[in-house]
């Protein structure tokens, strides 16, 4: 019998022992309860929907930057209202979670009164999976847009140097009895999140996700990370990637053109931007008008005729939705190496380590 592999090797972890150890090493790291609090529900939050590339995973990285002294652990965003419809939050070098969350609920908050809010946020780091601002926005019954800017991975049309970031684009909007929609898209064919997660796991890549630093097709992760990211669709992949610069890095003050620090380089600040707007359902038409009317779009997406091979159709974010109720009971499945990573992480602080689930 062939030795089982990383991929088969799962320790499953309840999400409440997740956010609890995330917690703990956030704290034992110098980070608030409040803000330890903020952090991990958004790890926790992307291990749960399945996007395990921007999960709790990340917190190697993330404290390695703090140990670094280029993330500002104790840091306090601060709010200005520049109209009564915008405002801006400086980040001051905190977590990327933090400043946004707070900008999001800044920008909900306006929309209620007005039916709008845009928040620019500056001088932030990585926020990890866009969906988790998405679901904040929707819990206050509000749609959303999500941008933000990130560090160079992707070369614009025409070019082979990496000068895009891999920037999330992500909106959403409530449903009635039906899922609500739930976009979350990264410009390229994937997150580069997926190769550092192939790469932390062992395993192989799809060949048409990045071009090795000679410029050549590879299905090795550390190959891929040394050259390019592919955008999807090509030019017009590229051409979101700068989108999401102009919104979040031209508009806000914070680095753009290529000058995000990528959140696993602990040599300086990132300097990431992120742009937020909140608006209101129901300026139109009544708020069961409007559900009535999402569902009645879910209902035509997931039961339009299927192509061949396809078994069922998903509403966009379904499929992480789905992957939520599942996760909730059964557990988050992580490998050997991430659990040994994690609780390294532990032993610096003098924290618990993570607790597995017993019997699976
Ligand atoms: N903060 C950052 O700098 C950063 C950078 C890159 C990516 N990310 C995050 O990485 C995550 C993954 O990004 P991605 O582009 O690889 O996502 P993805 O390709 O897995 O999914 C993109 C979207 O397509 C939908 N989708 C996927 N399969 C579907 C199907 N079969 N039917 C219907 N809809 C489907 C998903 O619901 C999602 O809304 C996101 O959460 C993103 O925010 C963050």
């Amino acid at each position: 019998m062939a030795a089982p592999t990383q991929e088969s090797t799962k320790h499953h972890v309840s999400p409440s022992d997740a956010t609890t150890f995330v917690q703990s090493v956030l704290e034992g790291n110098g980070v608030s309860k409040e803000h330890s609090a903020i952090v991990a529900k958004c790890l926790v939050a992307a291990d749960l929907r399945g996007v395990d590339t921007h999960g709790i995973n990340r917190i190697p990285s993330y404290m390695a930057r703090i140990r670094q002294g280029v993330l500002d652990a104790k840091a306090q965003p601060t709010l200005t209202e520049t109209t009564p419809v915008i405002g801006q939050v400086d980040a001051h070098n905190s977590f990327g979670f933090v400043a946004a969350h707070m900008g999001m609920q800044k920008a909900c908050e306006m929309a209620r009164v007005y039916g709008i809010g845009m928040v620019s946020v500056k001088h932030s780091n990585h926020f990890g999976m866009s969906a988790w601002l998405v679901q904040q926005a929707l819990d206050e019954g509000m749609m959303s847009l999500v941008f933000t800017n990130s560090s160079p991975a992707l070369p614009v049309w025409g070019g082979k140097e990496k000068l895009m970031g891999v920037s999330p684009l992500a909106c959403g909007a409530p449903g009635g009895e039906k899922p609500p929609f739930i976009l979350d898209m990264a410009p390229s064919v994937a997150a580069r999140g997926k190769i550092y997660k192939a790469l932390r796991r062992g395993e192989k890549i799809p060949g048409d996700w990045a071009l090795d630093a000679e410029g050549k097709q590879t299905d090795d992760p550390a190959e891929a990370l040394k050259g390019v990211m592919l955008p999807m669709g090509g030019p017009k992949g590229s051409a979101l990637s700068v989108m999401m610069d102009v919104f979040s890095g031209v508009l806000s003050g914070s680095a753009f053109a290529g000058h995000v620090t990528n959140p696993y380089d602990p040599s300086k600040p990132a300097d990431v931007g992120h742009f937020l707007i909140a608006l209101k359902p129901d300026l139109f038409m009544s708020m069961d008008e409007f559900k009535e009317r999402m569902d009645y779009l879910y209902q035509r997406v997931v039961s339009c005729d299927k192509m061949a091979g396809v078994d069922r159709i998903y509403f966009p974010g379904e499929i992480e939705q789905i992957a939520e109720q599942t996760r909730k009971s059964d557990g988050i499945p992580y490998v050997d190496a991430e659990i040994k990573a994690l609780n390294g992480e532990a032993d610096k602080v003098g924290a618990e380590h993570i607790r597995v689930m017993s019997g699976r």
